[in-house]
């Protein structure tokens, strides 16, 4: 089984619509207001296609999100069943402080296919297509750049770096510039951070760090389609995670996870750019007109695009 083509226009309207109506939040200072708008838009959406699907990665739990929240069914529940991971607005403060980088995601598996990810950090890396075992959670920062580095025939000052710039990151981003690679520190957003991989043109070699575990399941998604590499590892530091957690059916609280194992089979991937930045056009309006671009993946038929749609405001 895979996800009927069908659906990547039905998709990619579900995350331009929701782009829109945050778009309408930039600069508003207003986080909450934003993301609020798209997780509207966004069920809206959802719930006129003909499918059976069941949010995995939404806004939380039911007694904390009210829509979009985890279990929740979607749909007109009259077609396949789905999995579906939803961030509707990824860069909540790029959104509210008018800065490049507000996307809104989308991914789509086939149902029990998605990984449920908690709601805990998680130590990523991805870099594009690699041998095994060259770039690897379990190796050193040290060991992976000089492996990167051999592997692609390449003087460790042109690779290039990307990281969210965080105090936890501290350690390893002293340790990048004593091995004096090329870095690109993020201060948010790093669902985009780890896209940057998919092509040189981006010039990003390796994505690493730790940021939130939902976001590392969406760009798996994406990461997936285009045959990258890309490895997980959830952090759980405290009680209430470890808890969660068994709940959830999570036995080894360390397992570092492959990219086949947080999406299996077929998979949809959409994001569309709310503001600008590095690989998408941000929300544009005209008069009643508006232009979304979106990133579109779809694993099983190879497509792999960045759509630019010009829509009436009121449809
Ligand atoms: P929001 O859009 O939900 O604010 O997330 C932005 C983000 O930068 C993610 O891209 C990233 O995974 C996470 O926050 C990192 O978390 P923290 O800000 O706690 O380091």
């Amino acid at each position: 089984m895979t996800i009927d083509k069908q659906f990547i226009e039905q998709f990619i309207s579900v995350t331009s619509k929701a782009a829109l109506e945050a778009s309408y939040l930039v600069g508003k200072n207003n986080k909450i207001a934003a993301d609020q708008a798209a997780v509207d838009a966004m069920r809206t959406e959802l719930n006129k296609i003909n499918m059976t699907g069941e949010v995995v990665i939404g806004e939380g739990s039911l007694d904390e999100a009210p829509l979009l929240y985890t279990g929740e069914i979607l749909g007109t529940k009259n077609g396949p069943n789905f999995d579906i991971a939803v961030d509707p607005v990824e860069g909540t403060n790029f959104v509210a402080n008018n800065l490049p980088g507000g996307i809104t995601v989308l991914a789509i598996g086939e149902k029990g296919n998605l990984f449920n990810a908690p709601e805990t950090y998680m130590d990523k890396i991805a870099t594009a297509k690699i041998d095994k075992g060259v770039v690897d959670l379990d190796n050193s920062l040290e060991k992976n750049i000089k492996n990167f580095s051999d592997f692609h025939n390449r003087d460790i000052s042109t690779i290039s770096v990307c990281i969210l710039d965080r105090p936890r990151h501290k350690k390893i981003i002293d340790k990048l510039k004593e091995l004096n690679v090329k870095i690109k520190l993020i201060t948010d957003g790093d669902v985009l951070g780890a896209l940057y991989v998919s092509d040189p043109k981006y010039d990003v070699d390796i994505f690493l760090g730790i940021g939130g575990g939902p976001e590392g399941v969406l760009a798996a998604c994406a990461l997936d389609a285009y045959n990258c590499h890309f490895q997980g590892r959830f952090i759980f530091d405290n009680e209430k995670d470890i808890k969660e957690a068994n709940l959830m059916g999570i036995q080894d609280l360390n397992k570092k996870y492959e990219i086949n194992e947080i999406v299996k089979g077929d998979s949809l991937f959409c994001a569309t750019g709310i503001t600008s930045n590095d690989i998408l056009n941000g929300i544009s309006i005209d008069n009643n007109t508006y232009v979304s671009e979106t990133l579109i993946t779809h694993k099983s038929s190879n497509y792999k695009k960045i759509v630019k749609l010009v829509n009436s405001i009121d449809e």
